[in-house]
């Protein structure tokens, strides 16, 4: 499965949606990488790129929620921390089982379908406040 940035993922945060975009586009590396039945060394490139990726927007939405006194800043930066710990996971999963349909799976249910609810619900609140004030 293939995931398009439409839309409906826009936060009106340009900043905030360029990363979501690339976010996006890191998970479908990976998919596309699992499908291909690519290397090792590439799937594992992919996966680290990710993961790493998601670690800087994560700090940088962080960051910006303090800058602004964002009153949701302790729950949302707990759903990051959950996410990164998710992400963890499916990293040490694909290091002991390679890319088996069970780790597809879970790419794209607790990886792509979490993103996509988490952009469309907690960080448009958080581009709304940044914007609004409120
Ligand atoms: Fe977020």
């Amino acid at each position: 499965m293939i995931y398009t940035f439409d839309k409906s993922l826009e936060t009106g945060n340009a900043a905030i949606d360029a990363q979501h975009k690339e976010l996006i586009n890191a998970v479908n590396n990976l998919l596309e990488a699992c499908a291909k039945g690519m290397g090792r060394a590439e799937i594992q490139s992919t996966v680290k790129f990710l993961a790493d990726y998601t670690v800087k927007h994560f700090a940088d939405e962080e960051k910006l929620q303090k800058q602004y006194n964002y009153p949701g800043y302790a729950a949302h930066k707990k759903l990051h921390d959950d996410f990164k710990t998710e992400v963890n996971a499916i990293i040490d999963d694909y290091v002991k089982d390679g890319a088996t349909v069970a780790l597809t799976f879970k790419i794209n249910t607790k990886v792509a379908a979490w993103l996509i609810n988490h952009i469309k619900g907690e960080d448009k609140k958080v581009a709304a406040f940044i914007k609004n004030g409120k």
